[in-house]
């Protein structure tokens, strides 16, 4: 392909903000060299998200300096050590979860399950290295509902050298908010639909404005890097006024980008797009949702200037990252099904429970985040290959999310494009599909759906890599 223009600043816009501090010595030698640590505050502030009123948001911010808009994109480098100081300014606690990056399990921020709970005040050094480049994201895993439906989601991009250079680059991180009169939260879930497909916010933003427009080159060529942060909304996704291939989901590179027609991402997907703004100056290409009856504009880019005439064909495969493949001669199989439960009771928990449960993993509705967890669904070999047959036995869609590893998809009752590797699959109602993974990585890993009220409610349990 030719060449791009001028590469963006590296890590533009990550600078490392926050005194250094000693990394313990073993964590230090393990990431090879000790990288500065970014500080991340988890904190309360009042943002403008609706027209008519001031929302009391969380959000994360780098540094101490108190920041009241959306996360930060967190820039890091694949192969490269990375430090986040997590500090916790909120008046509960909390942890941060890197959405699909396979990295040491202490680091994988599950309360209970893999660190201790990071009090108000208290804070939490995370070091890792991302084995993967690609589109990520992170958020809490304690009390998700509201802390994530209140505004800690942030979107991870892990720079790999060796990517092509295009003319822009834009983050998008998509996501509702329920809020009602003035701007104020309402109730985050009605139990009646946490039964169903879960509750939709009522005011839906990228990088936490209503239909933002941004600015690109004419007939450049542009990636976009998209994240469903939202905690229930399935998107199905569009462009219209230009044409955009799709060139990465969950972060992996597919072997052939191909012209996005529509596309549905679920809760905690992935996809990254090139897109070849109009040529003339002042048109407008539109990221829409097209879901439902009632499409709606997701996001907006207005061409600039004289058009650098690229070409869509031009756009070759992203590298692809590091993940093995499963031997499907020794693989073990198992069974996992996803359904509904008998409602009953849930337990307590001090990262706040919804109060019921309505689903299940392999029949067991996961109880909360106790500090007594029920069993693994499977005890895994470190190094052996598995195949997850997974069915939905429900009438909706779950985006069932695995930490810590990425799976292929092998086949499926309900697609015929086998989609590159991905730590999220989005089950369609009555989907039966394979998966296969290397156990590679040790330690007990969540498996969980993200439709967050699905999660909390009983869709939820975790294999244990020994
Ligand atoms: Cu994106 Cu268990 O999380
Ligand atoms: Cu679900």
């Amino acid at each position: 392909m030719t060449p791009m223009l001028s590469r963006r600043t590296f890590l533009q816009g990550s600078a490392f903000l926050g005194g250094a501090f000693a990394l313990g010595a073993g964590l230090a030698a393990r990431a090879g060299a000790a990288p500065e640590a970014q500080v991340l505050t988890a904190q309360l502030a009042q943002a403008r998200i609706a027209a008519d009123g001031i929302t009391p948001v969380m959000t994360y911010g780098l540094g101490d300096a108190p920041h009241a808009g959306v996360p930060p994109v967190l820039r890091m480098r694949k192969g490269e050590a990375y430090a986040a100081r997590l500090v916790n300014r909120l008046d509960e606690p909390t942890t941060v979860h890197w959405h699909g990056l396979r990295i040491g399990n202490a680091m994988d921020g599950v309360p209970e399950m893999t660190q201790p709970y990071v009090y108000p005040g208290d804070h939490f050094d995370y070091v890792f290295t991302p084995p993967d480049a690609g589109t990520f994201w992170y958020h809490p895993h304690c009390n998700t509902l509201t802390q994530m439906g209140h505004g800690l989601t942030g979107v991870i991009v892990v720079e790999n050298p060796a990517d092509p250079i295009f003319d822009a680059e834009f983050v998008l991180n998509l996501r509702d908010w329920r809020l009602g009169a003035e701007g104020k939260f309402i109730d985050p879930f009605k139990p009646r639909d946490a039964a169903r497909g879960g509750t939709y916010g009522t005011v839906r933003t990228a990088n936490w404005q209503q239909e933002p427009g941004y600015d690109a080159p004419a007939g450049g060529l542009v990636r976009v890097r998209i994240a469903a942060t939202d905690v229930t909304r399935i998107y199905t996704i569009g462009v219209e006024g230009a044409e955009a291939k799709v060139v990465a989901l969950d972060g992996n590179p597919v072997d052939h980008p191909f012209l996005l027609d529509r596309l549905d991402i679920g809760p905690g997907q992935r996809v990254d797009l090139v897109m070849r703004m109009p040529g003339s100056e002042g048109a407008r290409a539109t990221l829409g949702n097209f879901r439902g009856s009632k499409p709606w504009t997701i996001a907006s880019l207005r061409a600039t200037g004289p058009s650098l005439k690229r070409d869509l064909g031009d756009v070759a495969p992203l590298p692809a990252n590091p993940i093995a493949r499963a031997d499907l001669s020794t693989a073990q199989r198992i069974p996992l099904e996803l359904t509904a439960t008998a409602e009953h009771k849930a337990v307590p928990s001090v990262c706040g429970s919804l109060g019921y449960t309505f689903w299940a993993l392999n029949k067991v509705p996961w109880p909360g985040d106790t500090p007594d967890p029920i069993a693994p669904i499977e005890e895994l070999k470190l190094g052996k290959s598995y195949v997850l047959e997974i069915a939905n036995r429900t009438p909706h869609a779950h985006p069932i999310h695995l930490h810590g590893l990425s799976f292929r998809i092998l086949s499926s009752n309900k697609r015929s494009f086998l989609p590159p590797p991905t730590d999220t699959i989005l089950l369609l109602p009555d989907e039966q599909a394979e998966v296969a993974l290397v156990a590679d990585n040790l330690g007990d890993w969540v498996i969980h759906c993200h439709i967050i009220e699905h999660q909390k409610t009983g869709m939820t349990g975790y294999f244990r890599i020994i």
